[in-house]
């Protein structure tokens, strides 16, 4: 048996697979996320350690005999959080996360020194750790002279579990000190951030062995001899459940976030259109991703305004793809990152008229973030990556409308995988599989099964395309005006 827990922001999922990849059983355990002010989004550690012994609990509760099998444990985690320790381990203040914007000024002053962008690979980002960790330095400077180690959220939830400070190239290659193209922490850049060596974890790769867990865990969940495998950030760890590994392979995830990913055999940066580009979970193997940063968050937004579930939303739209209606929904509730790196921005509706009514409004925000994906896809073009299909995942896949407007923008047939857990846990367990077994990384991430294909709708892409250059339009013109 294999255990992957995948550490989000709203929750810890913990998901038992056996030998042939089924799944056993999964249980959640639930986290909450604090904002004291505005652009401020943290976490306190020991929840994320209560949240996972909870969901355990669970699966030992419900899967007893399987869990007493349990030879291997996956790690994947929301990515970019600093978690700061003291000497001792102890935790020196809450974690700030992914999505804290507070650091925007020390993550644009590292991102103006051009050594970030030639060893990363990647722009300085707000969310990036680096920036969060200035911004210690420059408001808590008594917290950063005592912090002695930097951890992302899912190496903490590893300290605990095996006793190690270990993180895994993909997660770190979104702390902004990492050499992307060498997989190695780059000491120019910690220097730059008044950092050393001894302050990261030490790196393996994802589906390497970084620990065994603590015998007193062990005897707490009635297990022996586990091995816990380096694991990835949540992008790649669903990357690897979904099979997105090879050259090639991408994955469209219509979350709260929403992010076009593609796997590559080589690094390939493109920092100027705000792509990622980070190391695979997969050793030898790299991917680049667009993120945008509200994608269901749009159409949540749009519920909340309106009343309506999202299900009666999109269902009045009807069944068959409509064509553009000159209303256009710019996407940017909480600002940018791909293409446009840009954390002040904010979102708009553009060519209201008397006939605007609730439907065209939510034809205009489907649409709006469909013509989102459309310029990651051209920024991950930009960057040397072709794609002929993509993948659907997340909440918003369910919707076929959705997912007709996307496959129509991207000019790209989308595919729909059979009914299935793929996601991040899932690929964490893969990766748990891999390092207790030391089986054949790229065999054990196989791609389930197409349920469906949505093919573009011939008769409007031309219509699309003029109405994506009508929405490139408008970031200009709003740019000023909103920010
Ligand atoms: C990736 C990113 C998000 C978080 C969400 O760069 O910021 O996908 O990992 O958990």
């Amino acid at each position: 048996m294999y255990l992957g827990l995948d550490l989000g922001t709203s929750g810890v999922k913990a998901l038992l697979i056996d030998a042939d990849q089924r799944i056993i059983g999964s249980t959640d355990g639930s986290l909450s996320v604090s904002r004291p002010h505005a652009g401020w989004s943290e976490q306190n550690p020991a929840d994320w350690i209560r949240a996972t012994e909870e969901a355990v609990a669970g699966l030992i509760k419900s899967h007893g005999d399987a869990m007493k099998r349990l030879r291997g444990i996956g790690l994947s985690g929301q990515m970019h959080g600093a978690t700061l320790l003291d000497s001792d381990h102890a935790v020196l203040r809450p974690c700030m996360l992914w999505n804290d914007t507070r650091s925007h000024a020390e993550a644009a002053a590292l991102d103006g020194d051009p050594r970030f962008r030639q060893i990363t690979g990647n722009i300085v980002f707000p969310g990036f750790t680096a920036p969060k960790v200035e911004w210690v330095r420059h408001n808590e400077p008594e917290i950063f002279a005592r912090t002695a180690k930097i951890l992302l959220p899912k190496d903490f939830l590893r300290l605990w579990l095996t006793g190690e400070t270990v993180s895994e190239m993909s997660d770190a290659s979104g702390t902004a000190w990492l050499d992307v193209a060498g997989r190695r922490w780059s000491e120019d850049l910690l220097a730059a951030c008044h950092l050393t060596e001894s302050h990261m974890p030490s790196l393996v790769e994802g589906t390497a062995v970084s620990g065994r867990l603590r015998a007193e865990l062990a005897a707490a969940w009635g297990v022996e001899q586990v091995v816990v495998a380096g694991g990835a950030g949540d992008n790649a760890a669903s990357a690897c459940g979904m099979g997105t590994v090879r050259e090639g392979a991408a994955f469209v995830s219509l979350g709260t976030s929403g992010v076009l990913f593609a796997a590559n055999a080589s690094y390939l940066p493109n920092p100027e259109s705000a792509v990622h580009t980070f190391c695979h979970a997969l050793p030898g193997a790299w991917h680049q991703m667009g993120v945008i940063l509200s994608a269901t968050d749009s159409l949540n937004w749009l519920t909340g305004i309106t009343g309506r579930s999202a299900a009666d939303l999109t269902e009045e739209l009807g069944k068959s793809l409509r064509g553009p209606n000159g209303v256009f929904f710019l996407p940017y509730l909480s600002g940018e990152r791909t293409p446009h790196n840009d954390a002040m921005v904010r979102g708009a509706f553009a060519g209201l008229s008397h006939q605007s009514d609730r439907t065209a409004l939510t034809q205009s925000v489907l649409e709006g973030v469909a013509f989102a994906f459309r310029d990651n896809l051209e920024a991950l073009r930009a960057a040397g990556t072709q794609l002929s299909r993509v993948t659907a995942i997340g909440g918003g896949s369910r919707s076929r409308y959705w997912l007709k407007a996307i496959a129509t923008s991207l000019e790209l047939p989308v595919d729909v995988p059979a009914d299935g857990d793929f996601g991040a846990a899932f690929g964490a367990a893969r990766l748990g599989l891999i390092a207790a077994e030391n089986a054949d990384p790229f065999a054990v991430c196989s791609t389930p099964a197409t349920a469906e294909t949505i093919e573009p709708d011939k008769t409007l892409t031309g219509a699309f395309a003029d109405a994506y250059q009508h929405y490139r339009a408008l970031y200009p013109a709003i740019q000023g005006a909103t920010s």
